[in-house]
């Protein structure tokens, strides 16, 4: 074997297979930066609807965009899994003035106050409507 082959066999090979992968797994046609959700989390907001509906929260608005680490929240504050705080009675504007949840951070020095710029995490009834019926019924009206 000469060196062109250890090159391509070693390196050059498996960069075009992580390649075409990351280009498979991502839209094919997108002009978009490819996110990766084992680096920033999962890609889909999460929405809770209780006590109200419905509050958002974006995984790549916080790690890839404010660069957070998965600890600042998954030490603690939050469980990896959709819908656990909802479950919680004291998931409200309360705890968040008092530290707690999203409260951590949202006290107006680390990021923007919890009593301030309401509709920033509160995207209301009829944006929830529109992103869960906008996955299930087909276009149009
Ligand atoms: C700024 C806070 C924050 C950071 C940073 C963060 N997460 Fe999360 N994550 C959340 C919240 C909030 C939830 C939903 C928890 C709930 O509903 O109780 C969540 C849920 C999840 C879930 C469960 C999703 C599901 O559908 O059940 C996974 C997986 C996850 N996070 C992975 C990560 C990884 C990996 C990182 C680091 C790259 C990360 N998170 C960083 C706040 C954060
Ligand atoms: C570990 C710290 C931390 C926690 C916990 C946290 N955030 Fe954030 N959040 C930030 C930082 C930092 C920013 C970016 C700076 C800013 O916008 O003030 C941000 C930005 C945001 C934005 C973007 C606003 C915009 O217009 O771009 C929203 C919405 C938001 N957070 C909602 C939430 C919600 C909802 C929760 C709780 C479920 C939460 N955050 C928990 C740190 C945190
Ligand atoms: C940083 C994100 C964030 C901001 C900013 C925020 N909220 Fe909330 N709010 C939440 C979360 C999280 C919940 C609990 C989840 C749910 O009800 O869906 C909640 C729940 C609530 C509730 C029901 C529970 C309770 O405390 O009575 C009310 C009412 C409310 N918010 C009003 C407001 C108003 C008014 C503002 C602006 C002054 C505001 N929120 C700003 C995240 C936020």
């Amino acid at each position: 074997m000469n060196n062109r082959h250890i090159f391509f066999g070693k390196l050059l090979g498996p960069l075009v297979i992580a390649g075409a992968l990351m280009l498979t797994l991502n839209h094919p046609v997108s002009a978009e930066q490819p996110y990766d959700e084992d680096t920033y989390g999962p890609a889909a907001p999460i929405l809770w609807t209780k006590p109200v509906t419905a509050v958002i929260f974006n995984h790549k608005r916080h790690t890839m965009e404010a660069g957070l680490e998965c600890d600042s929240c998954h030490d603690g504050i939050f469980q990896m899994e959709a819908g656990s705080a909802e479950g919680n009675d004291d998931f409200t504007m309360d705890s968040l003035y008092k530290g707690k949840y999203c409260g951590a951070c949202h006290d107006g020095q680390t990021a923007f106050a919890s009593n301030s710029r309401c509709t920033s995490c509160h995207i209301g009834v009829q944006a929830y409507q529109k992103r869960i019926g906008g996955q299930k019924a087909p276009k149009g009206h």
